[in-house]
């Protein structure tokens, strides 16, 4: 289904679950949260449901997302009911890695088309600091697996903080040349209202992009698999690429194609901003197949045209980046 400024809007981003097993410090407190009790989250039976409507008014690809998906128990069942949906032809996962390595097998053998990463350093004492808890040999052990299960193309979120890891740029670019990774670095966007986020933390695009062709010419043109926000550069002789994924300074809204679903069955047209619809409430009330349909294109409708962060709206948006799954 198109939207009021013609973006054909196909990918369904759904989180389920706000828990995670890291507390990385741009997005989590390190106390943890007041999770989303039992009753409040959607169950998985709501979840295939809600999607199988979604695919109704033209969702295509599904994106799980948490907090940290793998967390949620019995989340291969829900792949697999996912996958099963006909016109669903991607199911795919964003995950920090941790627990991948383990769970990979039943995931594809469920259905599971493709995975992200996100991985913030590549140095282990940096690593664990970022994440508060995390160990770097758990995420790359991952990694080694979705590349060895052939699960191309294989994504790496970079979220890039000055003083923290922008020393690591080039690392990561020397990764992305070396395997066949594609490394998106990502502006650091200030969601959830946390103190960690500061804007001389921030490096525009431009900067890394700066830094990275001082040793590095990027070609453009790649096209990787999934459309996303990223735009993706080869490197000369690379075995995978780079990205930059520029959500503050250059902002992709005109071409996006994605509306998100929470935890708690919340409905939102935009990362950021505040309107949502509540799809829990109204499967709670009984809502036919087409009143569920209906709300479904209501959040296409009226998707916000950009977000307006930058000008300073849409700041008081108190949803963190745990609730919504980026
Ligand atoms: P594919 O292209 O399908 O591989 O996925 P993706 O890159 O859209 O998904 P992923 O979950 O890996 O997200 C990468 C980064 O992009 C995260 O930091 C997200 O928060 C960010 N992101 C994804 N969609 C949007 C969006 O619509 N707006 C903004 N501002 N950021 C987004
Ligand atoms: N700014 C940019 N990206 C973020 N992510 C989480 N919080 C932020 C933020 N404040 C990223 C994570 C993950 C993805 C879903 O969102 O690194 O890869
Ligand atoms: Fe967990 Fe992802 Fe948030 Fe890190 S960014 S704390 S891995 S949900």
């Amino acid at each position: 289904m198109f939207d009021s400024y013609a973006r054909e809007i196909n990918y369904l981003r759904v989180s389920v679950t706000d828990r995670c097993n890291l507390r990385c410090k741009y997005c989590m407190p390190e106390e943890g949260i007041e999770s989303l009790g039992h009753t409040n989250v959607l169950a998985l039976e709501e979840i295939v449901h809600l999607i199988r409507v979604a695919a109704r008014v033209g969702i295509r690809k599904v994106r799980l997302t948490g907090g940290e998906p793998l967390v949620r128990k019995n989340i291969t069942d829900l792949v697999e009911q996912i996958a099963k949906i006909p016109q669903i032809t991607d199911v795919a996962i964003t995950t920090n890695g941790v627990l991948f390595a383990d769970m990979a097998e039943e995931l594809k053998a469920a259905g599971l088309t493709r995975v992200n990463f996100s991985l913030d350093s590549l140095e282990p004492d940096s690593f664990n600091y970022i994440t508060s808890r995390g160990r770097l040999s758990d995420v790359t052990r991952s990694i080694a697996k979705a590349l060895e299960m052939g699960m191309a193309p294989v994504k790496i979120n970079t979220v890039v903080m000055k003083g923290i890891n922008d020393h690591e740029i080039l690392d990561f670019v020397k990764l992305a040349k070396e395997m066949p990774l594609h490394v998106r670095f990502i502006e650091f966007m200030p969601i959830g209202d946390l103190p960690f986020y500061q804007t001389d933390r921030v490096v525009s695009v431009s900067e890394i992009k700066e830094i990275i062709e001082q040793q590095y010419d990027l070609y453009k043109g790649s096209t990787v698999q999934g459309n996303g926000p990223a735009k993706c550069y080869q490197i000369n002789g690379g075995l995978g690429s780079v990205g930059f994924i520029s959500a503050m300074s250059d902002h992709f809204c005109s071409e996006c194609n994605r509306i998100r679903m929470t935890a708690d069955g919340k409905l939102r047209g935009c990362l950021f901003g505040k309107q949502e619809i509540n799809l829990k409430m109204a499967l709670q009330n009984g809502a036919s197949d087409e009143k569920i349909a209906h709300l479904f294109s209501k959040a296409i409708r009226e998707k916000p045209n950009r977000h307006y962060m930058t000008e300073g709206w849409g700041a008081d948006n108190k949803r963190k980046m745990y609730q919504i799954g980026g």
